[in-house]
């Protein structure tokens, strides 16, 4: 029999995205809407042990769907890998009240919120984070904007790269996946994009991929490359002794994970959070949120966790054939 919801909890956790604030303005007023009481904690697992929790109104998430960051802030907490952790996180929920949680975060906030829901806690993710490594899901919170914000910033340094007839190497965000930089390959026209899930560290093709640009009569060459590939100052220095052309380094950094979330992002992450409220209403848990062909579904957590994130090889090779070898 499914489990009547009354109290719905909501914390964010990982590293923040845009957007999140849209999810957690969704789950507030559609939980209300259904008339469940809500309550927000703060600082993801890790508030939730130390029961920074309160209960949240309408008016608590005006005046937030345009801004980024996470007003429920948030945390990474190692402590909740620890299964006697996650009972006594699971008590602290049943003190306040909270029988049914939204978990707003990657992959390993979905491993707290499965743990949670073997405790006893009623427990939903939603997939939130710039990188758009969640396997089950063609949309992840927070990633439409930061490419947005990547693109913008390196139509910029191509400007200036094309100025003084430099090559640029652009490092963006994405430890493990290459999302972001395959999408800036595309949409900035990039000349080179370096992927963990692919790069073979050959530099000597770099290098002649730049010389043969120059001869060609290109004014400038633009390597983005994934943050989990790095090291873009030394590769610089490495380049420009190689091929004698002047090469500089710019790390895009934190400034891809904040800023206004893009239409998509307050769309989307608006209709993922509402999602996970209904499916609690349902009586549901141990579910995760997503996005796939085209409509919002969801998929048990385990499964989900399961499933293997493959890179698009037909966008790798359409980056490659744009980009004027
Ligand atoms: P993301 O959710 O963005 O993937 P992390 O991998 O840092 O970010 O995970 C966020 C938090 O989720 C961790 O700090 C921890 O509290 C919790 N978490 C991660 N892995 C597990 C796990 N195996 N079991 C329980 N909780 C976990
Ligand atoms: O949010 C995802 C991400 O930006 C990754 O691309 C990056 O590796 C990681 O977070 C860094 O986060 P932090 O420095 O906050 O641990």
């Amino acid at each position: 029999m499914a489990k009547e919801v009354n109290t719905i909890g909501v914390l964010t956790s990982g590293g923040d995205a845009p957007g999140m604030n849209a999810a957690i303005r969704a789950v507030v007023r559609q939980s209300i809407y259904n008339g469940k009481k809500v309550k927000g904690i703060r600082r993801g697992y890790a508030g939730l042990l130390e029961e920074e929790i309160f209960e949240m109104q309408s008016y608590d998430v005006s005046d937030t769907i345009q801004r980024g960051g996470t007003i429920l802030q948030t945390a990474r907490c190692k402590e909740f890998k620890k299964p006697e952790i996650v009972k006594e996180a699971a008590k602290i929920c049943g003190k306040h009240g909270i029988d049914g949680l939204v978990v707003i975060g990657g992959d390993g906030s979905f491993r707290g919120a499965t743990a949670l829901a073997e405790a006893g806690v009623n427990t939903i993710g939603v997939p939130g984070t710039i990188d758009l490594d969640i396997a089950c899901t063609e949309y992840t919170i927070g990633f439409d904007t930061a490419v947005n914000t990547a693109i913008d910033a390196i139509d910029k340094i191509r400007d200036t790269s094309t100025s003084h007839e430099r090559c640029s190497i652009v490092e963006v965000m994405g430890r493990g996946a290459g999302y972001i930089a395959l999408w800036c390959g595309i949409a900035n026209g990039a000349e080179d994009v370096l992927l963990p899930e692919y790069y073979d560290y050959d530099e000597q093709k770099l290098v002649d991929h730049i010389i043969e640009g120059r001869k060609k009569g290109k004014q400038h060459h633009i390597i983005i490359n994934a943050e989990g590939i790095g090291h873009s100052t030394s590769l610089a220095k490495r380049i420009e002794a190689a091929t004698g052309i002047e090469t500089r380094a710019t790390i895009l950094g934190y400034m891809q994970r904040g800023g206004s979330p893009t239409a998509k992002d307050r769309v989307y992450a608006s209709t993922m959070g509402a999602k996970a409220v209904d499916l609690l209403c349902e009586g549901k848990t141990n579910r995760v949120v997503g996005y796939r062909h085209g409509e919002f579904v969801d998929f048990d957590i385990i499964e989900a966790l399961n499933m293997e994130k493959k890179i698009d090889s037909f966008l790798i090779d359409t980056c490659t054939s744009l980009n004027g070898r």
